[in-house]
């Protein structure tokens, strides 16, 4: 990213925690650490990938810098403006240029709507286009753009595979001209087949539109596919950010080699350089109890007597970011 340019998200130690309910009665309230002091910039009309296990604190990530999810501490810029200081007002008209597409189109299409309306109503909400026929033809020029014909707008949901219906779920989140888009796992539901035409239309919007993604995605084939930059989360804190030929050329954290070596759309791979006995096996610790030291320590193949007791920062090591006190 060149120096010169304002990033259009510039997230600062963001902290999300969660209150669990008490294990017993006049017991203290338990706390989910899900997001630790996350720090990430995305440059305008660029991609950054989030990658990590389940639970790792990616969707709760997005969900926070776009104030979907209330975040405990830390800084969301958007365009310079922090977002989780906006007052209610300025936040009503920010949210036109945030959106998010989910993974599941289909519980997040409402079944009883037909999707000319669906894809309409964030027109409608947020009061765009001033007529109603301003509106109309907006619709109808959003469904082109995503690759859906105009006699489709009368269908519901159900009638359309489950490729179309991401489709949908495009075309409303683009409805309102939006500058940064959260993908969030947006094709994992999908047969592989059908993954690469949503990926192809992601990417063509994005050049289109000039579009800003945040992309939340477990597959490293589809990070490596669409993504600038990468940030791979490890128990609500990044371990590694890099760009994509770095990472992907050469994995500095333990538990990213690790990753790569365990992805299987990217086997061929594996026999090129990715060592097979970096996969890692059990499970990380619990986001009630983190243990001191690196969260990672209890898994790492290359763990010592520091692991345990100091958590190790981000950072610069050949050219990526890495929080780890032997980095590969
Ligand atoms: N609403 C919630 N209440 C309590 N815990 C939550 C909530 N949402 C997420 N979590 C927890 O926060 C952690 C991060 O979750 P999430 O951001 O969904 O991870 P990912 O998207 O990487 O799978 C997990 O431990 C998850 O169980
Ligand atoms: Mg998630």
């Amino acid at each position: 990213m060149s120096a010169t340019v304002q990033p259009i998200l510039d997230v600062r130690d963001l902290a999300v925690r969660f209150a669990l309910p008490r294990p017993r009665l006049f017991a203290p309230r338990p706390h989910l650490e899900a997001v630790r002091g996350v720090s990430f910039a995305l440059a305008p009309g660029r991609t950054l990938g989030l990658v990590g296990e389940s639970g790792s604190g990616k969707t709760t990530t997005a969900m926070a810098a776009i104030r979907l999810t209330r975040a405990a501490g830390g800084r969301v810029l958007f365009d310079g403006t922090d977002l989780l200081t906006l007052p209610p007002e300025a936040m009503r008209r920010a949210r036109r240029h945030l959106q998010i597409v989910f993974q599941d189109p289909y519980s997040s299409l409402n079944p009883r709507e037909r999707v000319g309306a669906i894809v309409r109503e964030p027109l409608d909400l947020m009061a765009v286009g001033a007529a109603s026929r301003e509106r109309d033809e907006r619709v109808r020029e959003l469904f082109r753009l995503v690759g859906l014909r105009d006699d489709q707008m009368a269908l519901f949901p159900h009638q359309f595979s489950g490729g179309q219906r991401q489709r949908v779920s495009i075309a409303r989140a683009l409805a309102t001209h939006p500058r940064l888009v959260v993908c969030d796992e947006p094709v994992s539901a999908l047969d592989v087949a059908i993954q690469a035409q949503i990926l192809n239309l992601l990417r063509r919007l994005q050049d289109e539109l000039g579009l800003s993604y945040l992309f939340i995605s477990h597959d490293l084939g589809v990070v490596q596919f669409l993504c600038d930059d990468i940030a791979v989360m490890y128990l609500g804190r990044i371990v590694e950010h890099a760009g994509r030929a770095a990472l992907f050329r050469t994995p500095r954290h333990p538990y990213t080699a690790a990753l790569l070596a365990a992805a299987p759309s990217l086997a061929r791979r594996k026999s090129a350089g990715y060592r097979r006995d970096a996969v890692v096996r059990g499970d990380p610790p619990s986001p009630v109890a983190i243990p001191p030291g690196c969260a990672f320590a209890a898994r790492c193949p290359r763990a010592a007597a520091p692991c345990r007791d100091t958590a190790p920062e981000l950072r610069p090591v050949g050219d990526s970011q890495v929080a780890c006190h032997f980095p590969l």
